[in-house]
């Protein structure tokens, strides 16, 4: 018997959900937003499916830092953890009924200023290590850790600019899969695990939650059976 996964990452491109839905039901994304727009209307209908309840009767509303969050009208069902990623025409989608989730996909994109990126979103160690790579090696390492810290920035559901350089995502650790992440906040440390997504050459993606707990994750495409009906 396979046991239920405690988190689903599903990926998706856009096309995928149009090709889902009836004709009168594709929302307008061809426009030059569409990965987000097609991200946010899987959100809403994996979110209804998953709950049992219409996609009509979802409000999302979002913390000061931006993170979404659902509720469920007429009266708050069971909490649906959840966070969005979409980069190009590639978008991800993490739930979870037990955990807060983040979710991170990024392009591994070979002509950026990696080093001024780090000096202002990395930790000073980050930093040492980045500058000591060979040019080669940039692209994919900084996407690597990148992707992991803004994972982890997404689970926490902070701000990105004050909570980036609070924590270490070492280069070494890019050789594990799996990776603790000590995040201090005064007094207080949390303890938030990452995990790689094995997505395809030309991206990386991470899935960050908010505890030290193995997690069972399920990592896959979506499927038109993994949404809600629009009525
Ligand atoms: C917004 C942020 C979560 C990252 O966004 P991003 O990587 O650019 O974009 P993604 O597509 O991966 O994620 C966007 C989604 O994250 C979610 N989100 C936004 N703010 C969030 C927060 N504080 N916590 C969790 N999730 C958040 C939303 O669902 C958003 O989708 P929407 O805009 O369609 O509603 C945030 O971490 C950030 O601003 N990071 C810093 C970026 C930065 O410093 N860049 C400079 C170097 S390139």
């Amino acid at each position: 018997m396979t046991e239920e996964p405690d988190i689903t990452v599903f990926h998706a491109r856009p096309g995928d959900l149009a090709a889902f839905l009836d004709p009168p039901h594709v929302p307008t994304w061809t426009g030059g937003d569409s990965t987000r727009s097609a991200a946010n209307v899987a959100l809403r209908l994996v979110a209804a499916k998953t709950l049992g309840i219409p996609p009509a009767n979802l409000v999302f509303s979002r913390n000061r830092y931006g993170k979404p969050r659902v509720s469920t009208r007429p009266n708050d069902r069971s909490p649906l953890h959840f966070s969005l990623s979409h980069t190009g025409r590639l978008f991800m989608l993490a739930i979870s009924l037990h955990t807060e989730v983040g979710v991170d996909v990024e392009e591994i994109r070979r002509r950026r200023r990696f080093a001024e990126i780090a000096s202002f979103a990395f930790a000073p160690e980050e930093q040492a290590e980045f500058s000591a790579l060979y040019a080669e090696e940039e692209a994919e390492v900084f996407t690597a850790v990148w992707t992991r810290k803004e994972a982890v920035v997404k689970a926490v559901g902070g701000s990105g600019a004050e909570l980036l350089d609070r924590f270490l995502v070492p280069v070494d650790a890019l050789m594990h899969t799996t990776f603790q992440v000590r995040l201090d906040a005064g007094a207080d440390a949390e303890l938030v695990t990452v995990r790689d997504l094995p997505v395809d050459g030309l991206h990386r993606a991470a899935v960050a939650w908010r505890s030290s707990a193995r997690r069972r994750v399920a990592f896959r495409r979506l499927r038109k059976t993994d949404l809600a009906p629009v009525e």
